[in-house]
């Protein structure tokens, strides 16, 4: 058995877990700092940093408590982000990583977030156990910073189908949050307003929904100018977007055409390329609305589909461990020699 110590501080999660095999969730500790960006509307990064390097230190020994770990030297390997994210962030993980590894002699396994976030597909929790090998998979990757299209052939092999060519979809909640007055962080915000009214009293467009060029990509500033445009066409008219009813009105439509816009073009590339079956992860998933949709087209097209458990859609080191054992299972645990690991803030998948 291969027992993983994970961490992630990409963003604005400091998170440790202990993984086994790849699938077996022993712990998985999350430190969020919702708290204190809701203060500001937003991650501060320098803000960011500095939390992580006062949660880190608690944040493992609680990981490595809960999954019953004495010495860090009876694990079997040592797993971090190293990017994509925020520079300053990913460091004090990556440094604490090495400090870990070096300190009791384990390999270190740099792991790419967004191959973390696919890998949260194949960790298990209770009730929802983890996705099946079975290839290819198309995955949409749906969070704060990406919105990514992407076949997996086998482990660790991905190719780019589409992404975003402007803001990403938890990028947009966030933004369109904001604009209505409805705090941070703006997904969890516009689901729970959106389930206050019914839809059909404003409209908004579905963009590049049947775009042959852009069939697979996305684009979510259009959006969120729809929402701004909106918003200014009603202070014209001498009503108040903020107004609680009339922004959950303007923020159900506006989640109506995420989730349309999502799980069509998802649909539309799992039959194109013959998925055998279906993963959604990353924040944006453990969006209800979506689930519920996704739920019904795939069922109707008898594709399977994974959705993590709530607690892995959002940043979380669990995905993290499970992505670094398939990753050594690959590449052999003896080539994670090299402690001289660096940050890369804007790594991609599969292109
Ligand atoms: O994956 P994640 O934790 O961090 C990144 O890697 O970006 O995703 C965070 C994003 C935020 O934009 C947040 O608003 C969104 O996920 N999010 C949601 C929901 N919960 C979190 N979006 C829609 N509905 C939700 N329930
Ligand atoms: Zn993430």
């Amino acid at each position: 058995m291969t027992h993983i110590l994970a961490i992630e501080t990409s963003c604005d999660e400091t998170a440790a877990a202990v993984v086994v095999d790849g699938r077996r969730v022993l712990s998985n500790r999350v430190a969020s700092q919702i708290e204190m960006h809701r203060r500001f509307g937003g991650v501060f990064p320098e803000v960011a940093s500095r939390q992580h390097i006062l949660a880190i230190q608690t944040v493992i020994r609680e990981a490595l408590d809960e999954a019953g770990v004495v010495r860090v030297a009876d694990l079997d390997a040592v797993a971090v982000t190293h990017g994509p994210g925020l520079a300053g962030s990913l460091l004090v993980g990556v440094n604490a990583a090495k400090g870990l590894a070096f300190a009791a002699g384990l390999p270190l396994i740099p792991v790419n977030h967004l191959e973390g976030h696919v890998y949260s597909n194949w960790a298990d929790m209770p009730g929802n156990p983890g996705a099946a090998d079975e290839f290819p998979v198309l995955v949409l990757i749906v969070s704060g910073g990406h919105t990514e299209l992407v076949l997996m052939t086998g482990h660790g092999e991905y190719r780019l189908l589409g992404r975003t060519l402007d803001d990403a979809a938890g990028e947009a909640f966030d933004k369109v949050a904001r604009l209505l007055g409805l705090g941070y962080p703006g997904g969890p915000a516009i689901q729970k307003a959106a389930e206050r009214v019914a839809l059909g009293r404003f409209s908004l467009p579905r963009p590049l929904l049947r775009s042959g060029e852009h069939r697979f990509n996305f684009s979510y500033s259009g959006l969120k100018t729809a929402v701004l445009n909106l918003t200014r066409q009603l202070v014209k008219a001498g009503s108040d977007p903020t107004e609680p009813v009339t922004a959950a009105e303007i923020a159900a439509e506006f989640q109506a055409a995420s989730v349309d816009v999502l799980v069509e073009k998802t649909a539309d590339a799992a039959q194109e390329f013959g998925a055998r079956q279906v993963c959604i992860c990353g924040g944006v998933s453990a969006n209800r609305p979506l689930r519920l949709a996704a739920q019904e087209r795939f069922a109707g097209l008898g594709i399977p589909l994974h959705i993590p458990a709530f607690a892995l859609c959002t940043d979380n080191a669990a995905m993290i461990g499970a992505a670094a054992y398939y990753r050594q299972q690959r590449a052999g645990l003896g080539s994670f020699c090299d402690l001289g690991v660096d940050v890369h803030a804007s790594l991609g998948i599969g292109d």
